[in-house]
């Protein structure tokens, strides 16, 4: 399908926020067409009322809210983070600050808008001062991550930054290490793809052109749009 030139217009403004030139097939960066709402299910409500209530590690003396996640429950992509951070904790809402900003534009890039993904962080409160969440507070938000990702049930899983990577492969090395392949998840052997955090980007736009190629390697693995 050819692209309208404001559509055209758009995709160059995005690329250009990534910092990256990029030639692509035509057709591949369209935006999909947004997602009617659905009602949440009894599981979906239960976990959110879980979540909400959670004082399983000390950080739930210091949120504001918990950070649950957002977009489609049905999604083909799932996108874990580290935790929230204080606009987050703000908000309830996760990567809604600069980082937020520029995932979008990554998630745009190839094609997808923000509400077609599921978002997630390892972590639904935020550490004091962003400090690194803490073995045991990971470990006492592990089952909601893992509910999450049993309920959404994603085709791929994309852990953006050190931090979401280490956690869900349980692999203590560097994201230099982790990037580049693709792994598998749990029981379900569900592909995992491990990319830069975006916070990380914006002090080191250089390396944006790999998380391009992390972001492509994943979209070949799973059209993030497909049904
Ligand atoms: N960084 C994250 O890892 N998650 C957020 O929700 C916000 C910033």
């Amino acid at each position: 399908m050819q692209a309208s030139s404001a559509t055209a217009a758009r995709r160059r403004r995005i690329l250009d926020e990534m910092g990256i030139a990029v030639w692509a097939r035509r057709g591949r960066l369209e935006a999909p067409p947004l997602e009617t709402p659905r009602p949440e299910t009894p599981d979906w409500q239960r976990l959110r009322e879980a979540v909400g209530h959670c004082t399983a590690c000390t950080l739930h003396r210091t949120r504001t809210q918990t950070v649950f996640g957002v977009g489609s429950p049905t999604a083909r992509w799932m996108v874990i983070g580290e935790a929230p951070g204080a606009e987050e904790d703000r908000q309830g809402e996760p990567f809604v600050g600069a980082a937020g900003k520029l995932l979008n534009e990554m998630l745009r890039a190839v094609g997808v808008e923000r509400g077609a993904v599921f978002i997630a962080n390892i972590l639904k409160c935020r550490p004091p001062n962003n400090r690194d969440p803490l073995p045991e507070e990971v470990s006492a938000c592990a089952g909601h991550l893992q509910a999450q990702i049993e309920l959404v049930a994603p085709a791929l899983i994309l852990a953006v930054g050190r931090i979401a990577a280490q956690n869900l492969l349980q692999e203590p090395v560097p994201l230099g290490r982790l990037r580049g392949r693709v792994h598998a998840w749990g029981a379900r052997a569900i592909p995992l793809v491990v990319t830069y955090h975006p916070a990380y980007l914006l002090r080191s736009p250089a390396d944006k052109r790999k998380a391009w190629d992390d972001l492509r390697m994943a979209r070949e693995l799973v059209d993030p749009r497909q049904p």
